[in-house]
């Protein structure tokens, strides 16, 4: 088969292939569309834990969206962890230079364990300029408490802390359930006209690390295929839960989801 769309890429890298710029590329490929990539940092990690993080410089950022983008044109881009004041304003200046409307933004802020990633002001200019610039938002429960100061308990306060997502600018926000304890999991897609709540048993797994990344590189291959931003939530969220269900059950710490649950493999090959 031939690449049904192109998706710019821009994250850090994971090292152990479970999250970030890896986990994005799986994602994109295993559901049939071509991935480029803007690298903003690597780490080094496995899955017990983070041994270093090394940024990349905003100029390098920015020569890596645009001139990709120069040459083949992305469909759709999906922009996760932008870690620095700096890197977003580059960033930023980069997406109007390209022009492309179909943008997916992970704001990743706070790591599965609570730390937080990025400083104040880094969450201002998100605030101020970013989320007005993007398609769709994907923040998880501690990312919407933190960039809007509601207090998230149940899925009333995951509605209330989305509309006030809206009223900073954002288009559409679907806010992630993952991360309330509960034995049934909501995901809030709401903009304007609409709210729209997916529900998904929670499976008892540990084995969930960068579902988060794999979800929003979901969204935006299918929103890079031409289906509406509310499909793309409901088929990406499909996706990351038969991938979570199906997890290989790497490494000794937080594993990572069987991104290649699409995936049939020739016979010949097995
Ligand atoms: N144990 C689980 N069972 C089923 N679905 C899950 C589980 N954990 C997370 N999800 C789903 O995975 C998606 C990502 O949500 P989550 O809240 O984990 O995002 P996140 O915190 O940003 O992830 P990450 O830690 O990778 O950044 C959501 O659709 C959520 O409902
Ligand atoms: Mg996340």
């Amino acid at each position: 088969m031939k690449p049904k769309s192109k998706v710019l890429i821009i994250a850090g890298s994971d090292s152990s292939g479970g999250a970030g710029i890896q986990a994005d590329i799986k994602t994109v490929t295993c559901l049939g569309s071509y991935a480029m990539t803007a690298v903003t940092a690597l780490t080094s990690q496995n899955t017990t834990g983070v041994l270093s993080i090394i940024p990349v410089t905003p100029k390098e950022i920015s020569n890596q969206i645009e001139f990709t983008s120069l040459d083949i044109k992305p469909d759709a881009i999906k922009i996760g962890m932008l870690h620095s004041e700096e890197i977003m304003k580059s960033v930023l200046n980069s997406l109007n230079k390209i022009k492309i409307t179909k943008i997916i933004l992970d704001p990743v802020m706070v790591a599965k364990s609570g730390t937080r990633l990025i400083d104040n002001k880094s969450v201002k200019i998100l605030k101020s300029h970013l989320i007005k610039k993007v398609s769709l938002i994907t923040p998880n429960i501690p990312e919407a408490e933190l960039i809007t100061k509601v207090k998230i308990k149940n899925v009333n306060d995951m509605i209330l802390a989305s509309k006030q997502l809206l009223k900073l600018g954002a288009k559409n926000v679907l806010l992630k359930g993952g991360h309330l304890r509960a034995t049934t999991l909501q995901d809030v897609f709401l903009n304007k006209k609409e709210i729209k709540i997916f529900k998904k048993k929670k499976i008892n797994s540990k084995n969930t690390h960068g579902t988060g990344c794999t979800l929003s590189s979901a969204i935006a291959t299918y929103y890079s295929c031409g289906k509406t931003l509310k499909k793309s939530c409901e088929m990406a969220i499909n996706y990351v839960n038969l991938a979570i269900s199906t997890g290989p059950n790497f490494g000794k710490g937080h594993g990572p989801i069987n991104h290649l649950n699409t995936i049939k493999i020739n016979k010949k090959f097995k």
